[in-house]
């Protein structure tokens, strides 16, 4: 499978890494890297390893016409107001056939419904599970454990670099000293105010809610209240009172549809949700059929959201018998081999 990749900062670069790294079992091919001030790098036969950036082309429309893959893969900046122009790069892709992996949560939390019909119409993959909690399953975890399941609602802790500010200044550090650190780490959106004034957590709630609960909602439809008026004497204040605080994302079937807040709470220290130290995430989900349970991701950095993109890929070029390395599964006859997953690449 050939890939075209909009975006190269973190995830991207942990990307190309894992693809090396699994090259053997899984023998993707990187054709073409686009960027924003760094410039595009095109060859159709393939990349090397460490691929020259010449200038940049003028358009995602060139540059994926040029780069001739099966799938574009979507890695750019978060834009929380609007989903641009991540959803353009989309449906570029769309319009020459090519299936979209992205790990951007804009498209998904300001256009899922379109994007998952323009892209069924056409008989392509659409994927997008880095989205809401990097690499662990929370949408792929739907298609194939859970039939006939009906989310009701989910609380989900997914914001890490606000819980890297607020633990910076439990132990005395400042706001700024902690926003510095998750920056360091890898883990702000690309203007950190987003991860602080709860837009990411509030796009991820949308995105949730368009995804598992069809809300057609966007960020803006979200209560959102950020953890910028937090100072460090007040967090110290609520430590010696047992607390801390976390940003929350929440969504619940109501009578007239969805209501969704990503808001900062005050919690008790054993809370299940203040049980999520660093980057460390947790979403439960409230359910008919199987009450409420949940996904935890223990310290998660950038290579865990490089793998959910890598697990899309692969899912979407071997299906869902994925976990059978293509070196084993070629062992099978064509009579035992699992039938083909719909939109998979030819
Ligand atoms: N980092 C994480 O842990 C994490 C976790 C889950 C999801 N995500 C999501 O994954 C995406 C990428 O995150 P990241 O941390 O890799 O971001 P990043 O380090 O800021 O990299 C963004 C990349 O996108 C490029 N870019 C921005 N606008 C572009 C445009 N209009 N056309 C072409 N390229 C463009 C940038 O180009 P330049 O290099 O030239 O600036 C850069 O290479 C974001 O949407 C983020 O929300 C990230």
């Amino acid at each position: 499978m050939k890939l075209a990749i909009i975006g190269y900062g973190n995830v991207g670069r942990a990307l190309a890494q894992l693809l090396q790294r699994k090259r053997a079992d899984f023998p993707f091919t990187i054709t073409g890297i686009h960027t924003l001030r760094h410039g595009t790098a095109v060859d159709p036969a393939g990349l090397p390893d460490a691929p020259e950036f010449g200038p940049r082309m003028a358009s995602v429309e060139e540059f994926l016409d040029a780069a001739r893959a099966d799938t574009a893969v979507e890695l750019t900046t978060l834009n929380p107001s609007s989903g641009e122009p991540a959803i353009s790069h989309i449906r570029a892709a769309f319009a020459r056939g090519m299936h979209v992996v992205t790990a951007n949560k804009g498209p998904i939390a300001h256009a899922f419904a379109d994007l998952r019909d323009e892209a069924a119409r056409a008989s392509l993959g659409f994927r997008f599970e880095s989205a809401v909690m990097d690499g662990a399953p929370v949408f792929n975890l739907w298609h194939s454990s859970l039939p006939g399941v009906q989310v009701l609602g989910f609380t989900g802790v997914l914001n890490s670099t606000s819980k890297v500010v607020i633990e910076t200044m439990e132990r005395g550090g400042s706001f700024d000293e902690g926003l510095a650190a998750a920056r360091q780490m890898g883990i702000t959106e690309g203007d950190g105010a987003y991860d602080i004034e709860g837009w990411d957590s509030a796009a991820k709630a949308a995105a949730l809610a368009n995804v598992l609960m069809d809300a057609r909602t966007t960020p803006q439809q979200v209560s959102t209240r950020g953890i910028a008026r937090l100072t460090p004497m007040r967090v110290q204040e609520m430590a010696r009172q047992g607390k801390t605080v976390r940003l929350i994302s929440r969504g619940r079937r109501d009578k007239s549809g969805v209501a969704l807040r990503a808001r900062a709470e005050v919690l008790d220290r054993n809370d299940i949700l203040a049980a999520t130290p660093g980057t460390t995430n947790m979403i439960l989900f409230h359910t008919d059929l199987m009450g409420t349970f949940g996904t935890v991701s223990i310290e998660p950095k950038v290579e865990q959201t490089a793998y959910g993109v890598f697990s899309d890929l692969v899912n979407l070029m071997w299906g869902s018998q994925s976990w059978l390395p293509p070196a084993f599964s070629r062992r099978f006859s064509s009579a035992e081999a699992p039938p083909a997953a719909s939109g998979r690449p030819k």
